[in-house]
Parts: structure tokens; sequence; C-alpha cells
């Protein structure tokens, strides 16, 4: 049985992988900022808290005993005016804050947890909006904060790995959900297996590796 944590548990993507995760009879516990919209399994403990709040983060790893995964979803688009000639700031620094700084703030706190569980590992969803080989430029900032996720959890993978952790990003595609719109191509419960899967069988081989929620490897 895995015991995983996964952040933004609220709704979207992140409350498909509370509710597949509990029905495959893992331990799951959810990170949520507010109201809880969506009726969770008796088994899915539920913990409040802003993945920016970093004070909040290291009370809640006090007592939440040994993990086996850690999930980075929580997400934001980000603010309405984001191009590369007309840039809302603030907003850029808050979708910074939520979609890059925040994973890697909610991976060290609770590393002393996943340090205890059995084959640890850190699963962050990223965006096929990060890749570097194009050059769109409509919604940069979340492109950018993507791309800048991915960067910074390459470097954790390559300082978890002497220690056996593995680090890994998901592409989970255009998926079904209040940021993806109801036109997306992908269903969140089908997304949300796919990373199950991959928290499942990740190796340390593949640490460090920018993955499709199908599990194939892709480029960053
Ligand atoms: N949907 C897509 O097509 C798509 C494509 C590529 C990548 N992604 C990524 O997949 C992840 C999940 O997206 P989604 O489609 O499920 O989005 P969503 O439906 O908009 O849900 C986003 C989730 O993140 C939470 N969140 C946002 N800011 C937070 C904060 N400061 N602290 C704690 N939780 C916070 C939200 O909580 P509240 O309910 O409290 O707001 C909500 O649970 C995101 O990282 C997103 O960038 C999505």
């Amino acid at each position: 049985m895995m015991r995983v944590l996964v952040t933004g548990a609220g709704r979207g993507i992140g409350a498909a992988l509370l509710q597949c995760g509990a029905a495959r009879g893992w331990q799951m516990i959810g990170v949520l900022r507010d109201a809880q919209p969506v009726a969770f399994a008796d088994t899915v403990v539920l913990h409040r808290c802003d993945v920016t709040d970093h004070a909040g983060l290291a009370d809640l790893a006090k007592d939440i005993g040994p993990l086996d995964c850690v999930i980075n979803n929580a997400g934001i688009m980000g603010p309405d005016r984001q191009s590369p000639l007309d840039m809302d700031f603030d907003g850029f620094a808050r979708v910074l804050s939520v979609n890059t700084l925040a994973p890697l703030a909610v991976s060290q706190v609770f590393l002393p947890a996943l340090r205890l569980g059995r084959r640890p590992r850190i699963i962050s969803i990223s965006s096929q909006m990060s890749f570097m080989g194009y050059r769109k430029s409509d919604r940069i900032a979340y492109r950018a904060s993507k791309a800048a996720l991915n960067k910074v959890m390459q470097g954790l993978a390559t300082d978890l790995e002497p220690e056996g952790i593995a680090v890994a990003l998901v592409d989970p595609g255009w998926v079904r959900t209040d940021m993806g719109g109801a036109d997306a191509q992908n269903d969140p419960t089908d997304v949300a297996q796919g990373v199950l899967d991959i928290a499942a069988h990740l190796t340390m081989a593949q640490t460090g590796r920018f993955l499709r929620w199908t599990g194939e490897e892709r480029a960053f």
C-alpha cells in the first residue's frame, strides 16, 4: 500500500488523484486550500494549507508520518495580462510562487517523511506548455513557470539520486478541468490513473525525466 500526499486536491486532476488512489486501497493525503467541494472516501485524509505558505507547510509536515510519494499538483494559469510585451508582473510573481517555488518548498518540507517511506518518489505535474522546442508567446508567465519547475525538479533529481529518491515531471496533456476547460481531450480520471501508475512504477533509472501521463518519456 502506498502512502501518497497530493497538493491542490480539492478539484480537477488533484481530486481525481485522491479518488483514484483511494480506490486502489492507497492511503491518500490531500492538501487543500479552502472549502472541500468533493466528497472523498473515509480513508482519505485532508489538510488545509496554501502551498505558498511555507510556514504552514512546515507545520503540516511535523506529524505527517512516512510518505512513499509526494505529488505536486497545485497550479494556476496566472494573470489575464501575461504576454512578453504586456505583463502583469505581480501576477507573474504569483504564478512563479505557486507553480515553481511551492513544488520545491513542498518537496523540501516533506523530505524527512519521504526518507521514512519505502521507495520514495516526488512527482510534479508540469505541462506541455513548458516545452522549449517552440516559440509560442501566449500565456508566457505560465509557460515560464512550468519550464522553471522542470529545471528545479531536474536539479532536485540530481541531488536526491544518491539517496535513491526518484523525482519525475509529468505532462498531463490537455485535461477537462476548470483550468483545461470543457473542450480538453483528456478525462481527469484517466490522467490521474496514469499519474498513479507512474507513481507506483517510477524507477531511479527514470529520475529527472519528463514523462507523458501515459508513461513515455518526452522532450523538455
Ligand atoms: N488542465 C489542463 O489541461 C492542464 C494541462 C497541463 C498542466 N496542468 C497542470 O495540472 C495541475 C492541476 O491542474 P487542474 O487542471 O486540475 O487545475 P484546476 O482544476 O484549476 O485545479 C487547480 C488546483 O490547484 C489548487 N491550487 C491553486 N493554487 C493553490 C495554492 N496557492 N495552494 C494550494 N492549492 C492551490 C486549486 O485549489 P483551489 O480549489 O483552492 O483553488 C485546485 O485544487 C496544475 O499544476 C496545472 O498547471 C493542467
